[in-house]
């Protein structure tokens, strides 16, 4: 999809689709309140194309909700698309950004190659708009059916963002960044919605050393006897099942700004699970087609490498993602094998499972070793976390207030939604072992947070941030903005915490 910035008149706009915002003014309450929706556009002739239908009460400008007029009067586009932002007082960047996938989704099915979209005047400032309306046309673009042999590219071509001349200069560059952010957080859906036997730790270590060096990012890819020469013991314990058949992948990409010599080095470190079969304790059947999205987290690394790698920040930046499968097999380990973690900390394994937990120890130790000062993990790690929070919103977990401080004003860019979840020592007794130094499971309750009292082992009093992505990795409804498959969730967040610094 070609996007670009327009600062012509809206009327005079040559379009299949123009698009344009509505929101809902009523504030009175009961009964009698109708809705009464109002064009977000200071054009005469939009408004006055749009006013019969919007007088007529058919439309409630409800959040996502559209209408389309055919050969609007006074127009020089084909169609005027209506979508609702829902009530003009509570109109965020997130809805905006919901607004123009919505817009875009709405032109695909229809064959509509090419949208011009209207930049609205709200209480969101016009560079925060601009930002939120290019990655939601991106995002919702970005669809599923790759793998279909009858595929029809029903992509947009065109996506024309018209704003006022006056905010030309205020608008330039959150265009541009949000194009970035947005192509980044496809980047990592492309990873994500591949099948195991398409994305294998090997195939996702070739994409990262692709893309890296496309943007300028340092990559170092290895394998088995890297993984043995480090001690990682943790990582290999979970790929040992697999790595005659299918080797694991150790990814490390490193962005290095020229002239930033000292100051803090963030360390990236994702779960890369291409396939959890859930190992020995083996998954249930029902649902573990989905275990092809256990590398979110890692991902989302990748994703956020990219962009960071295009966006430039002046701060080190150095990813991590262990990657592997987790199988079954007569080289597999086994619950109640004693494991001894690159840090040198022993580990009981009591769940083959719980083998994400495992992965990240020595991804963190390594970080840690290669110069992390601050650490952000991400991962599907935790059906409990779901449970907790549902599909809707993530985990998160810190060591550090400070350092996640700015992962709070990182999540008000993103728009992203993540809750805090508690960690302490009364969680870390959970994970004690009788025969190690801790177990790789803390029973029945609190399953997410003990298995961040498992990852804070390893950090240590690095300060840390870990989030649990497990219920927010794939998309399972329809949603008028985005389809249905892989999210590319924490890319902007990460992101936007890494400009934190
Ligand atoms: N990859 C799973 C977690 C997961 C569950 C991700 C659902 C996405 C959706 C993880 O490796 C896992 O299996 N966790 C276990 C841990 C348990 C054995 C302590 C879980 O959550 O059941
Ligand atoms: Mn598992
Ligand atoms: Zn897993």
């Amino acid at each position: 999809m070609r996007t670009e910035l327009s600062f012509a008149k809206i009327s005079g706009i040559e379009t299949e689709l123009l698009a344009v915002l509505a929101a809902d003014t009523q504030t009175a309450k009961g009964p009698e309140a109708k809705p009464a929706p109002v064009l977000l556009v200071a054009d005469a002739a939009v408004k006055a194309a749009a006013e019969a239908v919007l007088a007529s009460g058919e439309f409630k400008a409800g959040a996502n909700e559209t209408l389309l007029i055919h050969a609007p009067a006074g127009l020089r586009a084909k169609r005027l698309l209506v979508v609702g932002l829902g009530k003009a007082a509570k109109v965020t960047a997130d809805g905006l950004r919901s607004a123009a996938g919505t817009a875009v989704r709405f032109a695909k099915p229809r064959g509509l190659r090419a949208l011009a979209f209207a930049l609205p005047q709200t209480e969101v400032a016009a560079a925060a708009s601009t930002q939120a309306i290019v990655e939601g046309a991106l995002i919702g673009d970005f669809d599923a059916d790759t793998y279909r042999s009858d595929r029809k590219d029903k992509s947009i071509q065109s996506f024309v963002l018209v704003a006022d001349a006056n905010v030309k200069a205020a608008v330039e560059t959150s265009f541009a960044e949000g194009v970035i952010l947005a192509e980044s957080q496809n980047f990592a859906r492309t990873l994500v919605h591949a099948p195991g036997n398409k994305m294998t730790p090997t195939i996702l270590a070739e994409r990262a050393a692709t893309m890296a060096a496309e943007v300028g990012l340092k990559a170092e890819i290895s394998s088995t006897e890297k993984i043995h020469e480090l001690k990682m013991g943790a990582f290999w314990s979970v790929a040992q099942g697999s790595a005659d058949a299918e080797p694991p992948a150790l990814i490390v990409l490193r962005y290095e700004p020229e002239g930033v010599k000292d100051g803090p080095v963030l360390g990236l470190v994702g779960k890369g699970l291409t396939f959890d079969s859930g190992g020995i304790s083996i998954k249930p059947s029902s649902d573990m087609d989905k275990m092809k999205s256990d590398m979110a987290g890692g991902a989302a690394m990748l994703g956020a490498m990219r962009a960071i790698a295009l966006l430039k920040p002046k701060v080190r930046v150095i990813a991590v993602v262990c990657a592997t499968e987790n199988m079954p097999d007569g080289k597999a380990q086994k619950p109640g094998d004693v494991q001894t973690a690159m840090s040198g900390k022993t580990i009981e394994i009591l769940n083959t499972d719980a083998e994400g937990r495992l992965v990240l120890a020595d991804g963190i130790t390594y970080a840690k070793q290669l110069g992390a000062t601050h650490l952000i993990d991400a991962a599907t790690l935790t059906g409990a976390c779901v449970v907790a929070l549902g599909m809707v919103t993530a985990g998160t977990f810190s060591n550090d207030d400070e350092t996640y401080a700015k992962f709070e004003k990182a999540i008000e860019i993103s728009g992203e939604k993540f809750w805090r979840l508690p960690i302490g020592d009364e969680y870390a007794e959970l994970i004690k072992s009788d025969i190690a130094d801790i177990k790789n499971t803390g029973g029945r309750w609190g399953g997410a947070i003990t298995a961040a009292e498992f990852l804070h082992v390893f950090a240590e009093d690095t300060p840390w941030i870990h989030l649990d992505i497990a219920g927010q990795a794939l998309i399972e409804t329809t949603r008028p903005d985005m389809a249905k498959c892989a999210s590319g969730v924490a890319v902007r967040s990460i992101v936007a915490w890494t400009r934190q610094f």
